[in-house]
Formats: C-alpha cells, sequence, structure tokens
C-alpha cells in the first residue's frame, strides 16, 4: 500500500482499488494491518467498509497512536477493527522497556492471543481437578514481566498529562513553522493525534538536498532529528521478494523531504525555540 500524500497513513482509496484489483486475480489478504503514523488516526471507517465488504481482518497497529481519538472514540476501542497492537517499546509515549498490549472486542482473538502469549497452554479452574491445565497449541513465552507491567500500568495513569505536553509542543512548531516551505502535519477535526512524532516535510526545489542541510544544520547545534522511516520496499528483504524504487510514489516523495523534530514530554520550551530557529534559519537561507 502506498501512502496518502496528506496524512502518510493509508489511501483509502489506494486501497479499494487494490483489493478490487485483487479480488478480479483471486487474490485477496486475509488481513490488513493499517498504522496510525506519528499518532494521526487512519480513516478508519472507509477502510473499515472496504475490509468488510472483503470479508477482510482488520488489525490496527496504533503503536504511536496510545491516547489519539477519532470520532470521539479512543483508538483501541476496536470500533472498527478486529484487533488494536500498543508497542510500548523505550521510544513510546508509555515505555515498559520492551513489550505491547492487544486489544480486541472478539473472543476468540482474545483466548488465542492469551494462547500465544504463554506455550499453548490454558488452565482450566473449574474442573474437578484443580491442577488441571491443557497444552492446546504450540506457544512460546511471550509474556512481559510483572515489573514492566507495573512500571506501564503507573506511566499508563501519566498518560493524559504527556498528551496534553506533546499537543502543546505540537502547536508550538506548527505556530513557528507554519509560513515556511513545508508540510506540517494532517489536522482534522474529526480526531486527535496522540503526536508521537512531529514530521516536517519540505516541499519545492532541491528537496533531499535541503533535507539533509536540515539535518546536518539541527546535529551541528547538537540536536538530534530523525528520518521516520525509509520505504520499506526498499529495504534489503523486500527487494529481494521483487519490490523496486517507483513502486510507492507518495512513500518515496515523502520520505526524500521528510524530518521528524524534536518531540517529547520534557521537552524545554527554550530548547524548542532553539530548533525552530535553526530549521527557520536553515530553510528561508536557502
Ligand atoms: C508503527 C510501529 N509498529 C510496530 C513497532 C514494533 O514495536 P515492538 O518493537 O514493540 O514490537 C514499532 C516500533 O518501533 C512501530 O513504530
Amino acid at each position: 500500500m502506498d501512502v496518502d500524500p496528506c496524512t502518510y497513513n493509508f489511501s483509502t482509496s489506494e486501497l479499494e482499488r487494490k483489493l478490487a484489483a485483487a479480488d478480479r486475480s483471486g487474490k485477496l489478504p486475509k488481513a490488513l494491518i493499517l498504522v496510525h503514523f506519528a499518532g494521526q488516526p487512519c480513516d478508519l471507517a472507509g477502510i473499515a467498509a472496504s475490509a468488510r465488504r472483503y470479508g477482510i481482518t482488520l488489525i490496527e497497529d496504533a503503536s504511536h497512536a496510545l491516547g489519539a481519538s477519532y470520532l470521539n472514540r479512543p483508538i483501541g476501542s476496536c470500533e472498527y477493527s478486529d484487533a488494536t497492537v500498543f508497542s510500548f517499546f523505550a521510544t513510546k509515549s508509555i515505555a515498559t522497556g520492551e513489550g505491547g498490549m492487544v486489544l480486541t472486542n472478539r473472543e476468540r482473538v482474545a483466548r488465542n492471543v492469551k494462547l500465544l502469549r504463554a506455550h499453548g497452554i490454558v488452565h482450566d479452574t473449574s474442573a474437578l481437578e484443580p491442577w488441571r491445565y491443557e497444552q492446546v497449541g504450540l506457544g512460546f513465552n511471550y509474556r512481559m514481566t510483572d515489573i514492566q507491567a507495573a512500571l506501564g500500568a503507573s506511566q499508563l495513569k501519566k498518560l493524559d498529562g504527556f498528551l496534553a505536553r506533546r499537543r502543546q509542543l505540537a502547536a508550538r512548531y506548527c505556530e513557528g513553522l507554519i509560513d515556511l516551505p513545508l508540510q506540517l502535519p494532517y489536522r482534522d477535526s474529526i480526531s486527535t493525534p496522540a503526536w508521537h512524532l512531529y514530521p516536517i516535510m519540505i516541499t519545492g526545489e532541491a528537496r533531499a538536498a535541503r533535507r539533509r542541510a536540515l539535518y546536518f544544520a539541527l546535529r551541528e547545534h547538537g540536536i538530534r532529528s530523525q528520518v521516520h522511516y525509509i520505504p520499506i520496499h526498499t529495504q534489503p528483504y523486500y527487494r529481494d521478494l521483487g519490490f523496486r524504487a517507483g513502486d510507492f510514489p507518495a512513500a518515496e516523495y515523502y520520505y526524500e523531504g521528510a524530518l521528524s523534530l524534536p518531540l517529547f514530554v520534557d521537552l524545554a520550551e527554550s530548547d524548542q525555540d532553539r530548533v525552530i530557529e535553526i530549521v527557520r534559519a536553515t530553510l528561508i537561507e536557502r
């Protein structure tokens, strides 16, 4: 799937076109996994309607979108999907070191996820033999440790504060950069992003060279930015599967000009002002 040039999420029209083509050739996928990129919710209603039409399971990867909402419902409600997954890796808005969470409203999915988490074993405490357990499948140990879970549970209590701060910082970036030759993160009136990242996309002439210059200008001042992400189809594993540069033009166009500016809860406004100053000086000068 290519991305939507404004939201950088799944493009609903592209999805519809691809599913129709897949249906014609008898190659419909069993499941779709969408990513709420940078914490901006996807067009869930549109994507879910397409998935339903073709009987395809829909999984939300909400690793960037903890605390985001769509049509007044939190991401994770699984109103439009069969399951939603979150990552609590160290770079995410709440962190447990490693590990994550699966949310679902489907009994069968919940049961299977629990089985996969712990060795494919079910415990049946209602039986006459209370010691009884049954190995119903082959599974591995995918458990998060209790200590990690306790850390996550205590961070979850602070999530609203984390989100408010991220929202504030995102608004300050928007205010400080709005007049530059940039595409700032997408906003709409039906969703609230989690602001996991603040990706800017440089527009106009020589975008790749200007992105590069900006990355190094920030780095010279001790400021670390990052590019999220190198399009996956250009990675060796996917090249070996037959994908080629040019296959997903919107993702490639985005990548050439993309840079994520520092955005984290402890970012001081004076430090953010320095970032804004350097972005302005670099992009206006060129
Ligand atoms: C969108 C997205 N999905 C999945 C992952 C993987 O998460 P984990 O490393 O916890 O499996 C990441 C991690 O960085 C991510 O950004």
